[in-house]
Parts: C-alpha cells; sequence; structure tokens
C-alpha cells in the first residue's frame, strides 16, 4: 500500500474541517454539513484527532430540533454555491425547528448510534469519550424516538423516508418508477452542481423538478410528518435506512449499559428492536431475488432491485446466518465477477446500471465500509477482505473521489474517480478500514 496513503487521508480530512467545527463533504460541490457525512468523518477523525471528532458531533446534535429530528443539511453559511440553499428549505416552517441553525427539512440514515460507538471503542482515553457520550447519547435516543413515532404510520417497526435525498443514495434507479407516478412541475432554476462536476455524472434536470416537488409539497404542510404521511408522493421503507437504525439502536443499547442507570431506555431500544427485525425480515426480504429490497408505501409494492443497500442488513445482524449465506451468494453472482470491483451502487447485471452516474452504479466507500463490517460479523472473511482491498485500491488508483467506477479496465484509460475530489468520507472510512 502507498505509504503516504495515510497521511493523504488526514490531509484531506483537515483540509474539509471548518472553523465552526464541522466538516465539509468536499470543497466546491457540498459546502455545507452534511448529517451521515458527519458520522463516518467523526469515525475517521478518530484516529488521530478525537477534539475534533468530538466538535463534528457536537456541532451536528446543536443543530438538532425540539422534536428529536437532526436535518440532512445544516446550512452553518451563507454561499450561493448550492443549490437548493437554505431559502428554498425553509426549515423555519416547521413549529419545532432549530431557529439557531437553518437546515433542510428532511433527515438522513440515522449512523449517529453506531458513531458513538466506533469512538468509544477506538479512544486511548475511555474516561473521557465516556464523559462525552453520557453528555450526548440522549440526543441520539431522542432522534430514534422521533424516528418510531412520527415515521412508522402502520406500526410495523419500519420508519419510512419521504425524499430520495432521505436515502443517502440519492438518485438510485430505485426510484424512478416512483418519479413515473409523479406529474411533477418543470421548475426554473439554476443548478450549481452540474457546474461543478460532468453532467453525466449527475442526476437529471428532470430529476431534480421531482426532488424540488417533493420538497414543495412538505413545505405546503410546514413539514408535518402527518400530512407528508398523508400526502407524500414518495414514501419509501429503506433498508439501508432501517438498517443504519437498527445498528444504531445496538449500539445504544451497549454504551447506555456501560454508563449505567438507563433501564428504562434500554428496554424500550429492546422493544423497537424486537419489532423491527422482525418486520424487516418478514417485509423486505424478496425470496425470489435473495435479497432485501425497499418497500413503496405510498403505492404499496415492493421495489424489487438489487443495490449495495439490499446488503447493508448483514451491517446490523438482521439476517438469520442462513440468509446471510443467500444475501451474499447474490452479491457475488451479480456484484461480484472479477472485472468488477466490489461494491456497485447499482446490480450491474440491470439494464438500468449507470457505471459513472453518482448512485445508479459506481462503487461509494461509505457501503462498502458497511458491507465489509457486515461480512466480517456473519464470518465471511473472504469477502469481507475483497471489499476492503478492492476500496484501498480504487483510492489509490484515483484519489479520494467522491465515487469510483466499479469496472476494472476502465482504470487503464480513465480516471475511473466521479464526482467531488478530495471527499471526506473516502478518507475517514479508508483510515478506519486501514486500522481494522
Ligand atoms: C446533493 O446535493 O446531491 C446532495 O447529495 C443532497 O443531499
Amino acid at each position: 500500500m502507498d505509504k503516504d496513503l495515510i497521511k493523504k487521508a488526514k490531509a484531506v480530512l483537515d483540509g474539509n474541517f471548518q472553523e465552526k467545527g464541522y466538516s465539509i463533504p468536499c470543497k466546491g460541490l457540498y459546502p455545507f454539513q452534511w448529517k451521515w457525512d458527519s458520522g463516518f468523518i467523526a469515525i475517521g477523525f478518530a484516529h488521530y484527532d478525537m477534539g475534533k471528532a468530538k466538535l463534528e458531533i457536537e456541532t451536528l446534535l446543536n443543530a438538532q430540533w425540539g422534536n428529536g429530528f437532526i436535518p440532512h443539511i445544516i446550512f452553518h453559511v451563507d454561499t450561493d454555491t448550492y443549490f437548493p440553499g437554505k431559502d428554498f428549505h425553509q426549515s423555519e416552517l416547521h413549529p419545532l425547528s432549530n431557529k439557531k441553525y437553518p437546515s433542510t427539512g428532511m433527515t438522513q440514515p440515522p449512523v449517529l448510534g453506531f458513531t458513538l460507538e466506533k469512538m468509544y471503542s477506538i479512544a486511548k482515553n475511555k474516561t473521557d469519550i465516556l464523559n462525552f457520550i453520557e453528555k450526548n447519547i440522549d440526543k441520539v435516543y431522542n432522534n430514534h424516538k422521533y424516528f418510531y413515532e412520527n415515521r412508522d404510520p402502520q406500526n410495523e417497526g419500519l420508519v419510512y423516508i419521504y425524499h430520495n435525498w432521505e436515502s443517502g443514495t440519492d438518485n438510485s434507479p430505485l426510484w424512478d418508477d416512483i418519479w413515473e407516478t409523479m406529474d411533477s412541475p418543470e421548475y426554473t432554476f439554476t443548478r450549481r452542481d452540474t457546474d461543478l462536476v460532468d453532467p453525466s455524472q449527475r442526476p437529471s434536470k428532470r430529476e431534480y423538478d421531482h426532488y424540488l416537488h417533493i420538497i414543495e409539497i412538505a413545505k405546503q404542510h410546514n413539514y408535518s410528518d402527518e400530512k407528508i404521511a398523508e400526502l407524500s408522493p414518495f414514501l419509501v421503507q429503506d433498508p439501508l435506512f432501517n438498517s443504519m437504525l437498527i445498528k444504531s439502536n445496538y449500539s445504544l443499547i451497549s454504551l447506555y449499559r456501560i454508563l449505567g442507570n438507563n433501564e428504562d431506555k434500554i428496554e424500550q431500544l429492546k422493544q423497537w428492536q424486537k419489532k423491527s427485525i422482525a418486520s424487516f425480515n418478514k417485509k423486505l426480504f424478496d425470496e425470489e431475488l435473495g435479497a432485501y429490497i425497499h418497500y413503496d408505501l405510498r403505492n404499496e409494492k415492493p421495489i424489487r432491485f438489487v443495490s449495495s443497500s439490499s446488503f447493508s442488513p448483514l451491517f446490523a445482524g438482521i439476517p438469520s446466518k442462513e440468509r446471510a449465506q443467500i444475501v451474499v451468494n447474490t452479491m457475488l453472482a451479480k456484484f461480484g465477477d472479477d472485472n468488477m470491483y466490489l461494491c456497485a451502487s447499482f446490480d450491474p447485471t440491470n439494464e438500468r446500471f449507470n457505471p459513472k452516474k453518482y448512485w445508479r452504479g459506481p462503487v461509494w466507500i461509505n457501503l462498502n465500509w458497511i458491507l465489509y463490517f457486515g461480512l466480517k460479523d456473519y464470518g465471511f472473511n473472504e469477502v469481507a477482505q475483497r471489499v476492503k482491498e478492492d476500496s484501498i485500491e480504487l483510492i489509490e488508483k484515483a484519489g479520494f473521489y467522491e465515487y469510483f467506477d466499479a469496472r476494472k479496465a476502465i482504470y487503464n484509460s480513465e480516471k475511473g474517480g466521479y464526482g467531488g475530489n478530495n471527499f471526506s468520507w473516502s478518507a475517514a472510512l479508508l483510515l478506519d478500514l486501514i486500522n481494522n
């Protein structure tokens, strides 16, 4: 391995850290704080600068709303280099929104529980990190409470997302059929992302119309969860999002046990957990595909495609041993060709696969990190090792990009790294992978 890689990773992270105590995902494209990015970034910082790791999380939690909600973007600075910004989202419409920190009115996968547990396991000074965790853990618990109490209309233990940006897998082909059900207006707006990155690597104008339309509907109802559940044209139970929640539930249980005196919260978390895992296995597993899939709650139908999200339940201990084997077989059969790096974000054998376009095919380091630990937990050590080595090789070959072409041959003639460069979580999670 490139000996300088660790040094370079730290330079990327330090370069993206802002005075106000948070990190941007990368320069240019993403000038604010993003929720799930911050979790992964804190894990990277924990390996060499726990002060920054703690600040990253504290700054995010400062932006929490009165109802426990944590937004997906916190607009810490004023800039017109990103669209749609705070004037479009208008988080102040929600009565319990955070009046100090303008944000979006949507969220992102709940990574903070397992981020805190990771920080605890990495920390050398356990007393200090436990003090930090004690100060912040209830905020994360309240965030989970928000999800179970507001995002689960049929009381199944599975929470919904109401926007593709909440999934984190923004323009996945998974959503294509939902767009077909929508009659979004043609909005007039100026995008900034396509000035900064080759448009062939970003979502289309029509997709952005749909993205904006969902937000307009939520805004008309002041981001009321009840109204969104009733009216949002996009309402999905996402296996990645729910796996992150379940993994984080486990982490909160472990950390509350270490802290002591939190029996009521541990009991509540266990109850959520039991119900969530049972429903997850019943509703989100597709026998025929041999993988976990998404469910379209608005149109009451399964979304029958395999994506890297389909394998994320391994990370949260959701499948039985037998089912885990089926899931891994599917991964290897569809995504594991020798000419391909693991793990493409969307089924490479499907006609909707696009190796260059954001979440329609490229490899993402955060998903690989999730899969690496999931595979290891179930004893699939060889596949786990392959995911780890592929991740390191991609970064060595292309640099700290946002996403990567899964086709090995492309690297003979092209760069293969796409989207933003010097991307924080690619650097952060490389540091964590190398240390494992
Ligand atoms: C973007 O701007 O593409 C972001 O990923 C939204 O979260």
